[in-house]
């Protein structure tokens, strides 16, 4: 399986992984055959590129971090929770189905040693936040696990990961919405979220503090940058840092209603050269051994000229994965380790190749 961008699809190709629509619903299951029509829906619905299988990739496999029907569920739950009236009582039964999908996603990433996470998420730019919010607390409770945080912490990071942008939920949709920048009075009212969202979970629920001061803090910054309260350094709790870290490189590899997600290793740049400015330091190095940079399945180009589909990551070391190069006929070779293969360790990664020809 490999990933192509949106543009380099043809008519033909094999679909690689499920299409879900906004609503959770399948638009188009695996090893369908692509359409005209299809293709012109993933555009309308804001695909970047999708999975497809082709015979020089058919010993590639690209896990998911946690399975498609947990995470549906989870968006689901996120969504039914944001769109409740904020008067409604009646939500504290919407939580206890959060925290029990938090546990599962916990069992799922705590079963898997040395688990990379190679995410090219397919998600469409409508109900952006749902798919967000799980993503979030995916990446927090990866980050969680490698910081080896106790099981207890585990679930209430989960937790207030997913819950993180909850305040979004008082943001007028026109706002939320908007195609083109916002203006001053609009970035105001988007920078209220974190501070509703901690009133709206700490008059509803009862939860620990720390559940409620990640979602109140995790806009705040290491360097005091961040809002609402401008703190800095250990003032901010681990949590916000880690949802911090999380929720950037999450929106900044996003199809938004105004702007073009970048590619995961944009993202990771960004985030790596942000590391004790913006973000605390510690979290990034260990953000640095878990993303990977050019995830599974993503073609590449390589300081020899020559074009490579990823294999396989390693947390030794992200820029070195196991490659498969592809010969000028279009066909593959054996996949060779970058890490190990002497006469190739002065050959880089140089970005990705859109096409394979
Ligand atoms: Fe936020």
């Amino acid at each position: 399986m490999r990933y192509v961008p949106i543009n380099y699809l043809e008519e033909g190709m094999i679909l690689g992984k499920t299409l879900y629509g906004e609503n959770g619903e399948i638009l188009l299951r695996e090893d369908s055959i692509i359409q005209l029509t299809y293709l012109k829906k993933m555009i309308l619905l804001g695909y970047s590129g999708i999975y497809i299988k082709d015979e020089l990739s058919e010993d590639i496999v690209v896990d998911d971090v946690i399975n498609e029907e947990l995470k549906m569920k989870t968006i689901k739950s996120i969504k039914d929770l944001m769109n409740t009236g904020s008067k409604n009582r009646k939500i504290a039964s919407s939580l206890d189905n959060i925290e029990n999908l938090i546990s599962s996603i916990i069992e799922e990433i705590s079963c898997k040693d040395d688990l990379i996470v190679n995410m090219l998420d397919l998600k469409v730019a409508n109900n952006y936040v749902f798919y967000h919010s799980v993503n979030v607390s995916v990446l927090s409770l990866v980050l969680g696990v490698a910081m080896k945080l106790n099981k207890d912490d585990l679930y209430l990071l989960g937790v207030s990961a997913l819950l993180h942008d909850i305040g979004k939920k008082f943001i007028p949709n026109e706002i939320l919405e908007k195609t083109t920048a916002l203006d001053k009075r609009e970035i105001d009212i988007v920078k209220k979220h974190s501070e509703d969202g901690y009133r709206y979970i700490k008059e509803r629920f009862i939860v620990h503090t720390k559940v409620y001061m990640g979602v109140f803090q995790h806009h705040e910054r290491h360097n005091g940058d961040g809002y609402p309260l401008n703190i800095k350094g250990e003032n901010i709790s681990l949590f916000a840092r880690i949802i911090a870290i999380s929720d950037v490189y999450d929106t900044l590899t996003s199809n938004r209603p105004n702007s073009k997600g970048v590619l995961p290793s944009e993202a990771m740049e960004y985030i790596m050269a942000n590391g004790g400015s913006m973000f605390h330091p510690e979290v990034v190095k260990i953000f640095a051994t878990k993303i990977a940079p050019y995830p599974v399945g993503t073609c590449v180009k390589l300081s020899n000229g020559s074009i490579a589909v990823i294999v396989e990551n390693y947390s030794v070391c992200c820029l070195r994965p196991l490659i498969k190069v592809i010969e000028t006929n279009g066909k593959s070779v054996t996949p060779y380790n970058m890490e190990l293969k002497d006469s190739n360790l002065n050959v880089t990664i140089i970005g990705i190749a859109d096409e394979i020809k």
